[in-house]
């Protein structure tokens, strides 16, 4: 008998037929919106798999359901949006979508921090809004991105992938991490520093370091007030790293220049939200990974891991894999 799963939401074609060829399937396909809390209860007491997306919470209470589980499939590369420690203790493997989103999602990190810094939104608001009267010296003039320094805040895959397009740009680029990681400042010329010396150095800060207890309001009041009047700050990990509100005041009260948001604590965020009132700030609804290309891949690898570990074999994307073992030789 195949193993039963089921499938949060609608998927691409292609990753139906795989998931169908392997597994006994149900899906919540009625619209394109997570799937109630109430549907996915009670469909997990009876699963082996659940695939499911960056939009469920599946907390203590929805994994303490389960009594077969063994699989939690994300597609997605952070996993916040799981407990980690509840899926472990009862043996369960969770599994993310890491390497097929790098560049993708590196790209769209550059593109925010370019619209920042020329103003692009702003300004095709400006001429669609019948404002352009005249070509004007100082008219709509951001800050140079060639040339800048850009702050990294995580060195991990994105992180480097984003150091290689800033140096196309002949930009310093800085990074802060929790491990040094001296072969990759060697190999792409970028520099460590504490959080601090970034902060204050840098033109561009980026952040692209995991959702944790210890990142949680990671760049509050204090740490943008380290920063300079010029700069920009981007933020295309998650919402809750930096601390909206403090954020708001601080573009408010010109006491840094921009922000380039993909990701809010409230997702979606809501139309209310004061960062939404500031034009200096550019918005995008979480779509750091979103081309066809890779959206595509990451459905499929999201797939292949949960078909992996139902079959029995290990895979290199088990988040928990680690402490699995552990568990099991207790
Ligand atoms: C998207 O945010 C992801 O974690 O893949
Ligand atoms: C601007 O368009 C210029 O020619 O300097």
């Amino acid at each position: 008998m195949k193993p039963k799963i089921f499938v949060t939401r609608k998927l691409p074609e292609e990753t139906m037929k795989l998931l169908k060829e392997h597994c006994d399937v149900k899906i919540w396909e009625q619209e394109d919106l997570p799937v109630p809390r109430e549907v996915l209860i009670e469909e997990i007491q009876e699963i082996d798999g659940l695939y499911c997306l960056l939009t469920e919470a599946i907390d203590k209470e929805v994994i303490d359901r389960a009594k077969k589980l063994k699989v939690i499939s994300n597609m997605a590369v952070g996993y916040n949006n799981i407990d980690i420690e509840s899926a472990t203790k009862q043996g369960i493997a969770v599994t993310n979508t890491p390497g097929v989103l790098t560049e993708t999602t590196a790209d769209l990190t550059f593109s925010l921090l370019m619209s920042v810094a020329r103003r692009i939104v702003d300004a095709d608001c400006f001429l669609r809004n019948g404002n352009w009267k005249t070509w004007s010296p100082m008219l709509l003039t951001g800050q140079d991105i060639h040339g800048a320094t850009l702050g990294i805040i995580g060195l991990g895959r994105i992180g480097e992938a984003l150091a290689k397009r800033a140096q196309g740009f002949n930009m310093k680029i800085l990074y802060h991490n929790r491990t040094r990681k001296y072969a990759v400042e060697e190999r792409l010329n970028i520099h460590y520093v504490e959080l601090e010396a970034l902060l204050r150095e840098s033109d561009f800060v980026c952040i692209l370091t995991p959702y944790t207890e210890e990142t949680k309001n990671l760049i509050d009041e204090e740490e943008l007030s380290l920063m300079k009047e010029s700069a920009i700050l981007i933020n295309s990990s998650r919402g809750g790293i930096v601390n909206e509100e403090a954020l708001y005041k601080a573009l408010l009260d010109q006491k840094i220049w921009g922000a380039g948001l993909d990701v809010f604590e409230e997702e979606p965020v809501s139309l209310e939200s004061p960062l939404l009132s500031l034009p200096n700030v550019v918005v995008t609804p979480h779509i750091g990974s979103a081309s066809i290309q890779t959206r595509h891949l990451m459905a499929q690898l999201a797939a292949e891991n949960l078909i992996g570990v139902l079959n029995g074999k290990s895979s290199n994307h088990i988040v928990n894999e680690a402490d699995l073992k552990f568990n099991s030789n207790k």
